[in-house]
């Protein structure tokens, strides 16, 4: 297989500086608002321990050997998503994957920066202790007034993608390395004081017991399709992320090592999520259930309730919002790396297209939720169907097309090239050989699987 270094464009391409940087650069894309948001939700909709058990089976047997797929792509062509596979397979019709892949980021961007919007409005209603004043606004209705407004949440989400533009526009190595470096640690610590807060609450256990405890009753179809979306969504799976961000990694860094961590990283915090959420929902009495809103609408009542919880509810947002962030500017780079690749753009030009564009999908996502009726596709508000076309189609899609492209087109030569660095590194023949069985026949017929029930539903 051609091995693509002719590709790079010297003086063009950016790259990471270290292994920590890479490292946290791909856990910061990894945990966003599919850990602080979406994991908590999804949990509470889908019945606790059981729904995170079987999500954590597909993180093992699917996620990180699509990871890894994903990196071989990437760091073998040292090209952006499309490129990636017109490079290693010349000639095919690959490229196509690269395409959807774009349109999966753009769909992922347009509604995730209205959601980061949502955590800047929620940030400043912390910093104004809104949640913990007696005459602030009703929390009961304070979601949904906010969400199904014009300006405010528009006024947000321009805001977000301003701020996701400003790093993406620095570049790889000044902009989201740096960024990640300092924010990661950051994050970390604010999530974990609150689930140590969260789970030494009186009452708490119970939370605890539902997350960990599994009651397998609850399980259906539905709720294999939510954790293999989940997975997907939080690895940030399908979307060409991995592929882009593999492809700014030195020759000699062990991808190997990098997606377990970066898997590691992202299931721990993940659970942090769950630790710091679940104990205060039950310690207060309320319905796990809530569904989108769990963060938006019920966390604010508890943070209302909680001592010190005016404090605590500015920790969580200004959490959700650098997570969100150190994920948007990944989705960003994914479709930049891409324009600049493909047109020939310089980066600053890249990034102030793609920006107006997202802006553009991502006013049409917020104002469908009930600002402006009738914009809605197929019943769905444009934010629920980009949400749900993106982690629950394209991904899906992405990620097969990946697992047959490394496990058949690619083949064993290149996959042990890669993960050894060219026989340099120890990595056991059986490892290899096991991934690619994944590849090859688990990978493909679990996606399949439950592509086809979801078409049946
Ligand atoms: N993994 C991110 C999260 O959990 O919030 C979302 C995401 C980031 C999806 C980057 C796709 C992507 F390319």
């Amino acid at each position: 297989m051609k091995n693509a270094s002719s590709h790079k464009q010297p003086g063009v391409r950016d790259s990471f500086g270290s292994s920590f940087g890479v490292l946290v650069a791909l856990a910061g894309s990894a945990v966003g608002l599919g850990n602080l948001w979406r994991f908590p939700y999804l949990v509470g909709q889908n019945g606790g321990a059981a729904f995170i058990l079987i999500y954590l089976v597909f993180v093992c047997l699917l996620g990180l050997p699509i990871l890894l797929s994903e990196f071989i792509i990437g760091r073998r062509s040292q090209a952006s998503a499309r490129a990636a596979y017109k490079t290693l397979a010349p000639g095919g019709s690959w490229g196509f994957a690269g395409i959807l892949a774009i349109v999966c980021c753009t769909l992922i961007l347009s509604f995730y920066s209205v959601v980061g919007g949502w955590g800047i409005d929620y940030l400043f209603k912390a910093v104004r202790f809104d949640f913990t004043r007696e005459s602030g606004a009703p929390l009961d209705t304070m979601f949904s007034t906010f969400s199904t407004s014009t300006w405010r949440p528009l006024i947000c989400h321009t805001i977000f993608l301003a701020l996701t533009a400003g790093i993406v526009i620095s570049g790889v190595k000044n902009g989201i390395e740096k960024f990640s470096k300092v924010m990661m640690p950051v994050l970390f610590l604010i999530i974990l004081g609150i689930a140590i807060r969260s789970l030494t609450l009186p009452g708490g256990g119970a939370g605890v017991d539902y997350l960990f405890k599994p009651d397998w009753s609850k399980v259906t179809t539905d709720t294999f399709l939510a954790a293999l979306g989940q997975a997907f969504f939080s690895l940030s799976l399908g979307s060409g992320m991995v592929i882009t961000y593999g492809s700014y990694v030195k020759k000699d860094a062990n991808i190997l090592s990098l997606g377990a961590q970066t898997a590691l990283a992202d299931t721990v915090f993940a659970l942090i999520a769950g630790c710091a959420i679940m104990p205060a929902v039950f310690a207060f009495g309320i319905s796990p259930g809530e569904g989108p809103g769990l963060v938006f609408i019920t966390l604010p009542h508890i943070f209302g309730q909680l001592p010190l919880g005016g404090v605590i509810a500015i920790f969580f947002f200004v959490a959700l919002l650098l997570a969100a962030l150190t994920s948007s500017i990944s989705v960003m780079e994914v479709i930049v790396a891409f324009v600049i690749e493909e047109f020939k753009m310089k980066r600053r030009t890249a990034v102030i297209v793609v920006t107006l564009s997202i802006w553009a999908l991502g006013c049409l996502c917020s104002l469908s939720l009930g600002a402006v009726d009738g914009l809605k596709l197929f019943g769905k508000t444009i934010f629920d169907l980009f949400d749900f076309v993106s982690a629950n189609v394209l991904m899906l899609i992405g990620g097969l097309i990946v697992v047959l492209f490394v496990g058949w087109k690619l083949g064993k030569k290149d996959v042990h090239d890669e993960l050894t660095n060219g026989g340099k590194l120890p990595i056991p023949e059986w490892f290899i050989d096991l991934l690619l069985f994944l590849l090859r026949f688990v990978a493909p017929a679990a996606i399949l699987i439950i592509m086809i029930f979801q078409l049946l539903k």
